[in-house]
């Protein structure tokens, strides 16, 4: 079979990334470059806040869509369930995730869609399932996140917490929600790599909501750190003061919209079951984009191997949980403790 790809978001630093590796791995798929300027051969002028757009997306025969770029309205969604393609979503903050979800499961399924926003592509919840035999037996899962600001990030991640800063979120404790907000709450955790001893506070990812709703784990919470102690403290200052609720989005976004020019990018998981603690910690050297893509085109190729029905799926269902632990050790710039 013909394998079409087009990466929506694709002159963008995360769809960049992903084209260059799913190339390494797969020459024999035809790439699209999906993105607002004119286009010619492969780049197809595709925004997706004008459906009068797509037209060419069954014209070039695409047999798989893959969303990096924030499709609040969730056109692409729509046009890929109605035209029966399959779609790999790397973009959905939390909430957006549990919309899409919804609207996904009241339409009939005629193609593969996949969501894989959670923390770097959603692997985390893939990787929760190598820490025991049975998910069922895990009570709790803890995600701390060190991020640099030091590292790669494109204007479109940095929407993300510049839109949802001052807004409440839910962390999971006995299946019950608990209202909280990024940036207060925080707890001392040693970080590995060489990072050591840090404050980390709440942060909202859709494995959050994936790990609770989805793999029915009681208790899961998220604590983040950025590489400045004093950033992370001040960041922590400005939510207790409120001073993120006054603030205009242009002021967020110029707060959180920064990019330096590469660093490491590490999260560690906790896992608690009746035997004890678990843990697995991860520094992808090259940064948040590369293990973003990474991950990305590892779902890819699982959808390519067209062992999976058509149904809605969390990217980490795509994989049996070794093979997917396999493959990231693999990886020239991903480390696993
Ligand atoms: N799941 C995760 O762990 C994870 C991690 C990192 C990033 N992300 C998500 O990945 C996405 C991409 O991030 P990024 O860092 O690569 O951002 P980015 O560098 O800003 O890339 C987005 C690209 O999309 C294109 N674009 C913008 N508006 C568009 C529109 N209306 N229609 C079509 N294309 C449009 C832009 O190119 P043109 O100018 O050519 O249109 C831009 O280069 C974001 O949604 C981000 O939140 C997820």
């Amino acid at each position: 079979m013909e394998h079409n790809i087009l990466v929506v978001g694709g002159n963008g630093l995360v769809g960049k990334t992903i084209i260059r590796i799913l190339k390494t791995r797969n020459s024999h798929i035809n790439i699209f470059i999906g993105g607002r300027k004119r286009g010619t051969g492969n780049h197809l002028k595709i925004d997706v806040t004008n459906p009068g757009t797509f037209q060419i997306i069954r014209e070039k025969k695409i047999n798989l869509i893959i969303l990096s770029v924030n499709d609040k309205e969730d056109h692409i969604l729509r046009y890929a369930i109605e035209n029966k393609i399959d779609y790999l979503d790397i973009t959905k903050p939390t909430p957006d995730l549990v919309k899409a979800y919804a609207f996904a499961k009241s339409r009939q399924m005629s193609s593969r869609i996949v969501f894989s926003s959670g923390w770097m592509g959603g692997i985390v919840n893939g990787l929760v399932k190598t820490l025991s035999d049975n998910t069922k037996d895990i009570q709790e899962v803890k995600l701390f996140v060190y991020y640099s600001v030091k590292d790669l990030a494109g204007e479109s991640s940095a929407h993300f917490m510049a839109e949802n800063v001052a807004r409440p979120f839910i962390r999971y404790e006995n299946d019950r929600q608990i209202p909280i907000k990024h940036f207060l709450d925080s707890e001392y955790f040693d970080f590995s790599f060489g990072i050591g001893k840090r404050e980390a506070y709440n942060f909202d990812v859709p494995d959050l909501y994936i790990l609770n709703q989805i793999e029915g784990i009681p208790d899961v919470s998220v604590k983040m750190t950025y590489n400045s102690k004093f950033i992370t403290w001040l960041l922590g200052v400005f939510q207790k003061a409120r001073i993120f609720n006054i603030l205009s989005l242009k002021e967020r976004k110029m707060i959180f919209g920064s990019s330096g020019n590469g660093d490491q990018s590490v999260f560690e998981i906790i896992i608690k079951t009746k035997k004890g603690n678990e843990k697995l910690s991860l520094q992808s050297t090259k940064g948040q984009a590369e293990l973003t893509a990474f991950s990305a085109v590892l779902h890819t190729e699982e959808l390519l191997k067209g062992y999976h029905e058509n149904n809605i799926y969390f990217s980490h269902q795509l994989h049996q949980p070794l093979s997917l632990l396999e493959k990231l050790r693999s990886y020239e710039s991903i480390n696993i403790k």
